[in-house]
């Protein structure tokens, strides 16, 4: 059986979390010397002398009536990074506790664990990047706190079978964290569908692809509100700043334009996908699901080495197990993309 209490550290369930001017004020004032802030005015415009709301209010009802849950489902960081960072926190003994990581992935889930003395286990992917299940089950140790599954996957691009993910959270006590970073370009529903059915799930998301924010720093977890209230006792007071609250208001207004956007991404990535192929340099072209593509090449290094010199900067993976010969693309502009496969034709004719 699933039980918060008993996953979350102790430090944690004890402590006090910080407690904010803006929080121990409410009601209306017109005086506001309770913070220490410049009350002249902000060099930078607009009310930025003033701390942004901590609590994100605004903006968690907004993506709430959006995304059909309650506010108190959503946590907000400064960038999914963030949330990663304090569920390992909030869950990990430095020293004690693991989590299962499922290579070749996102690389942020081992830097955290790096960074917090998370001892990190592993489980490969299949060769055509899926979850061997029973596997992983058996992988699990007393301490496995929680279990990462990136889905869309990055750096590969596909998406997790949603049968494996369900065994996994019907058959695995700890906390299951589906990573959906590239969910907007997938054409698999979001696991916060699904939330209420499973305790242990938390799915994060991000404004930084389909939205267009990368530079904005806002990422989200969804999960339960026993689980989001746990984040929120952690997590920097301030942590997601006044400009960027009012501009994802601002970005949110626009959902039609997002799906423009990623329909021409998805469009783009399509067209991609056929005429890769057709390069001698490239020997396979991975099915994706997100913005970019996991291409299998027969000179990765040399590849790679020639697009910089034309300016032209994707991902080597060739290093990563898994990924042997492999560069990640991006998609890029209609004329970007244009240019990759020129540039990648005249590597190939090359003397
Ligand atoms: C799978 C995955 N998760 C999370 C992130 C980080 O997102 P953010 O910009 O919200 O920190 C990335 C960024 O590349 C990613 O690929």
């Amino acid at each position: 059986m699933f039980n918060l209490e008993s996953l979350v550290r102790e430090n944690v369930l004890k402590m006090k979390p910080y407690s904010s001017a803006r929080d121990e004020f409410k009601g209306t004032a017109s005086i506001f010397i309770d913070a220490n802030e410049n009350s002249l005015g902000s060099l930078a415009g607009n009310n930025y002398n003033r701390y942004p709301d901590p609590h994100q209010r605004k903006l968690k009802e907004q993506i709430a009536a959006i995304k059909g849950m309650e506010p108190g489902q959503i946590f907000l960081g400064n960038g999914s990074d963030e949330a990663i960072d304090l569920l390992l926190r909030l869950l990990c003994r430095p020293g004690k506790d693991a989590l299962l990581n499922l290579p070749p992935t996102y690389g942020m889930y081992e830097v955290s664990a790096n960074l917090n003395e998370v001892r990190i286990d592993e489980v490969q992917l299949t060769p055509d990047f899926q979850i061997p299940v029973e596997q992983v089950l058996q992988a699990v140790k007393p301490e496995t706190k929680l279990i990462f599954i990136c889905s869309p996957n990055n750096p590969t691009g596909n998406s997790i079978q949603p049968e494996s993910i369900e065994k996994i959270l019907r058959n695995y006590n700890g906390m299951v964290v589906i990573d959906e970073a590239y969910i907007d370009f997938a054409s698999t529903p979001s696991w916060t569908t699904r939330l209420k059915e499973f305790p242990n799930l938390v799915v994060l998301q991000t404004f930084s692809k389909a939205w267009g924010m990368a530079g904005l720093r806002l990422g989200l977890a969804f999960a339960s509100e026993e689980i989001i209230a746990y984040l929120d006792k952690i997590k920097p007071p301030y942590n997601i700043n006044e400009a960027t609250q009012e501009l994802a208001l601002k970005a949110l207004e626009q959902q039609e334009q997002l799906k423009f956007m990623v329909e021409e991404i998805v469009q783009e990535r399509t067209l991609l996908e056929q005429t890769l192929p057709t390069l001698k340099q490239v020997l396979h072209v991975y099915p994706s699901d997100a913005n970019f593509l996991l291409v299998k090449v027969t000179d990765a290094n040399g590849l790679y080495k020639f697009l910089l010199d034309k300016g032209i900067v994707v991902r080597n993976r060739t290093t990563v197990p898994g990924c042997e010969g492999c560069l990640r693309i991006s998609i890029g502009t209609l004329e970007e993309n244009q240019e990759l496969l020129n540039a990648i034709t005249e590597f190939e004719t090359q003397d």
